[in-house]
């Protein structure tokens, strides 16, 4: 049994020493699946619930700061039914009620079904609750677990998915994330693409809706929103950008005072995570720069150890697909990442899987001629995990040669997993969707960057041995 602990451990050593010392990597696997094309609407995949007005569509996400409140939103075809949540800490034994509200839109010729949103706060930490929405034999039950409490030393485990569409191979990532054991989504961007059909056709918004209902009803999906959230389309009359996607998604935007539900944070066990949108304003003195300036400043290491961004336009990708679209947010963000020793960034877009070195390009200016990122400790990690299996197929066609800032790219389909052990120590996998298995392909032991410094891992290992003292004291 010792040996066995002692080879884990010299393993989690060679992996992370791997990353270290071990040139940049350019996998060769290249795989796709299936074609490229979305899974027909008539398809089992996307089964209509039985009844009369049954709830549909239903997903779940953080509805505060803090992790005790969720947002449980669904959708009434028929008529708007009630905006009622029934739940509980027991099955099938109902004694609290939420009210919320509904709302639906058009989208040139389109018109949505009945949105539901509604907030049930107040919860305890790290308790499974039941609930039920509808009436009658169209009511439904799901549930989900709370996080544990907001604490520097709460183990927990986020999924990272981008880039999702509707194709087969997005049903291939989404059944091999929810064997994952990960308990919340951190999206990235880029939903349905409903944008890609004439006039933008919301059935397509609908049929997402229910794919990911398996995972979305019983666990948080945080969102971000991509390029095909915008929905700009003056042509049909479609001026109001983000418009579906403002109607069926909420975010806890307020409760980070953000004064828009594009941009905002919450914190989750030992996470601090930023959303950041890659397709509002960002420049200086603008509101998203200005929220993210108070946010970061009073983020607290102490209490969330983790600093996680996510975006949809990867600010360091190799790609050819949309090479350099990150580069304005770049230069308007990351002096900020770098300066509060932010983790990682997530970001989507790119459909292949990328991750950096920890490296920054802060010195440039348009005059100096510093123009290429060099290494930087106090750096994020860059992940794009863009990878989903949507109907645009991969972004097969890296930079070649590989970039001294890249560590890691492959163009095929997967997820990401992010298991936060402790404030000091995560442990991060890719894995790639392979002949229906799941295969941690890219793999790294993250040290977390506020913990990281010389004082505070001195501070950590003597209070670390004061409280093992205290513990043998106390049981002699
Ligand atoms: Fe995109």
């Amino acid at each position: 049994m010792e040996f066995r602990s002692i080879l884990l451990g010299f393993s989690l050593y060679l992996v992370y020493f791997v990353d270290i010392v071990i040139s940049r990597h350019t996998s060769s696997f290249v795989r796709s699946e299936w074609p490229s094309t979305d899974i027909p609407l008539d398809s089992e995949v996307f089964a209509v619930p039985k009844g009369y007005n049954a709830p549909e569509q239903v997903h779940i996400t953080q509805g505060d700061y803090d992790g005790k409140a969720v947002v449980i939103s669904w959708v009434t075809t028929s008529e708007p039914g009630k905006s009622e949540v029934l739940y509980s800490k027991e099955e099938h034994k109902y004694d609290r009620t939420a009210q919320g509200r509904y709302t639906n839109y058009t989208f040139y010729d389109y018109t949505s079904g009945y949105l539901h949103h509604c907030l049930v706060d107040d919860l305890e930490y790290d308790t499974k609750y039941y609930y039920k929405i509808g009436t009658g034999d169209s009511a439904r039950e799901f549930w989900f677990q709370t996080p544990p409490a907001v604490d520097p030393d709460a183990p927990y485990a986020f999924g990272i998915i981008g880039d999702l569409g509707q194709t087969y191979n997005s049903l291939s990532t989404l059944q091999h994330y929810m064997h994952s054991g990960a308990q919340s989504v951190l999206f990235v961007g880029d939903l349905s693409y409903s944008d890609r059909y004439e006039h933008n056709d919301g059935i397509r918004w609908d049929t997402w809706g229910r794919f990911i209902e398996r995972s979305a009803a019983y666990q948080p999906w945080i969102w971000t929103a991509g390029n095909h959230e915008i929905e700009y389309r003056p042509e049909l009359g479609e001026v109001a950008t983000f418009k579906p996607y403002l109607h069926r998604v909420t975010t806890p935007y307020l409760a980070s005072k953000s004064s828009s539900p594009m941009w905002y944070a919450v914190r989750r066990a030992s996470a601090h995570i930023i959303v950041l949108s890659s397709y509002s304003p960002f420049v200086k003195y603008t509101p998203q720069w200005w929220w993210l300036k108070g946010e970061l400043q009073q983020v607290d290491r102490e209490r969330t150890p983790w600093l996680i961004v996510l975006m949809h336009a990867p600010l360091y990708n190799s790609n050819e697909a949309h090479y350099m679209e990150g580069e304005s947010m770049r230069a308007a963000f990351e002096s900020w990442f770098v300066q509060y020793k932010v983790d990682i960034v997530f970001a989507g877009h790119v459909h292949a899987y990328e991750r950096s070195y920890r490296i920054s390009n802060i010195n440039y200016n348009v005059t100096s001629g510093n123009r290429y990122p060099v290494p930087d400790k106090c750096a994020p990690v860059y992940v794009t995990v863009g990878d989903g299996g949507n109907q645009e197929g991969l972004a097969l066609r890296f930079s070649d040669p590989q970039p001294d800032y890249s560590a890691f790219r492959e163009a095929s389909y997967g997820h990401s997993t992010l298991e936060l052990k402790n404030r000091t120590h995560a442990l991060y996998h890719w894995n790639r969707n392979d002949d229906g298995k799941q295969v941690p392909t890219d793999f790294v032991v993250f040290h977390n960057q506020y913990w990281a410094s010389n004082t505070r891992r001195r501070r950590l290992k003597k209070n670390h041995h004061s409280q093992r003292r205290d513990v043998f004291v106390a049981s002699l």
